[in-house]
């Protein structure tokens, strides 16, 4: 038979791995992955130097609307995604009016229709009473153990009603993690935050998980005992670009103060194992700020991540030796799988949504060239390995 489009080159799939082939696709579903050529009159072949990817999904993201559009929107957080080889997004609650009934995750699905990219969004837990009723509009809950942009948290008691009723609708929830009892008034924002609050919090979180039943997922861990705790109770968890590449050493400044707060070099290259064995989802937290905001007297924690989603992959297989299948596993499947949404890989049945990785050349990673509204990257002036094919 005839496809409508063929895709032939070097294709990753997080199970079967790296193999040349042609990828046959009508109707934008993948019908068939064959080593032989397919006939199609549309036949696009991709350099061998070349990775195809399935489309990247970043599972942690704050696109800012409504309410915070002077920092992002759907539109320009959507053309940053693009711009990163991310295709699908799934957007936090911390809004000026939080995102926790039914009503408000209605009102931002209709915002999101601007957007260039899939956009889930997340349900925030208020009134206990209403987490049921989000089930059918969200993609899945978040719990703030802390407060950090937005101030939402949820006290101990309450986090374990809510995970009884989550549970019961059978949607996921991802967790921040950290301990304000274990907070200090350091004047140094690494030390207010300290890696012994993250620990706390998340073994916290994976005792509720084991009493609940529900289905966790622990946001952005930051150390090496983090990931531990995790590892301990076999929980799904994500990890930022920015906690694997800058330390506490090497990145200073506001434009650097993030929620948790960078960790030491030891923290950063213990991150690695997780990448590398493909355990965990490798996610943005894109929390973009305006740089007045950054450099004002108060700075709000977060920075943004999405543009430069790809480079940073080309950089994890490069110069950490990440496996592409690892990378495709972090990079979409892991989070397809834990949210029960499309894609992640590039087999029969799976969207034909792909993004393109070439490791040739080199990128240069500039503040001029991002697409989100805040207009910088904690990467400026990095030299990335490669760059992202846009076809
Ligand atoms: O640094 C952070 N910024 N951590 C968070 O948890 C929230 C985020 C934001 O929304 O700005
Ligand atoms: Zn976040």
């Amino acid at each position: 038979m005839d496809y409508d489009r063929v895709i032939h080159g070097r294709i990753v799939d997080p199970v079967t791995s790296v193999q040349e082939a042609y990828v046959g696709i009508n109707g934008g579903i993948i019908r068939k992955v064959s080593g032989k050529e397919l006939r199609s009159p549309d036949i696009t072949t991709i350099l061998q130097d070349h990775y195809i990817f399935p489309a990247f999904i970043d599972p942690h993201v704050h696109l800012r609307e409504p309410g915070w559009e002077h920092k992002e929107d759907f539109l320009t957080g959507s053309e940053a995604a693009l711009n990163g080889g991310v295709h699908t997004v799934l957007d936090m609650p911390n809004l000026p009016e939080p995102v926790t009934t039914p009503e408000r995750l209605l009102r931002k699905v209709a915002l999101a229709r601007k957007a260039k990219v899939d956009v889930r969004h997340f349900a925030g837990v208020g009134n206990i009473d209403l987490i049921r009723e989000n089930a059918r509009l969200a993609v899945g809950y978040k719990i703030y153990t802390a407060k950090s942009t937005g101030g939402m948290m949820l006290d101990r008691e309450n986090a374990e009603k809510a995970c009884r009723i989550i549970a019961a609708t059978g949607k996921p929830v991802t967790f921040h993690c950290e301990d304000e009892a274990l907070f200090t008034q350091s004047e140094f924002h690494g030390d207010a935050r300290p890696p012994e609050s993250e620990v706390s919090a998340i073994v916290k979180a994976a005792d509720l998980i084991r009493k609940t039943h529900v289905n966790g997922n622990i946001a952005h861990v930051s150390t090496k005992e983090g990931l531990a705790a995790v590892r301990e109770s076999n929980l799904m968890h994500e990890i930022t670009p920015h906690h694997l590449y800058f330390n506490r050493e090497s990145a200073a400044g506001p434009l650097f103060k993030v929620n948790p707060p960078l960790r030491s070099r030891a923290d950063s290259a213990a991150l690695v194992d997780s990448v590398r064995r493909g355990e965990c989802m490798l996610a943005t937290d894109h929390a973009p700020h305006t740089m007045a905001e950054k450099l004002s007297s108060d700075p709000p924690s977060g920075m943004p991540g999405l543009d430069t989603y790809g480079n940073f992959v080309l950089w994890l297989l490069r110069a950490k030796y990440v496996s592409p299948a690892a990378a495709a596993k972090i990079t979409s499947y892991n989070a397809a799988r834990f949210f029960s949404i499309a894609g992640g890989r590039i087999a029969e049945g799976f969207p034909a949504k792909f993004t393109i990785l070439g490791t040739e050349g080199e990128t240069v990673i500039r503040n001029g060239d991002m697409k989100t509204k805040c207009g910088w990257t904690p990467f400026d002036g990095v030299t990335f390995p490669g760059k992202i094919i846009r076809l």
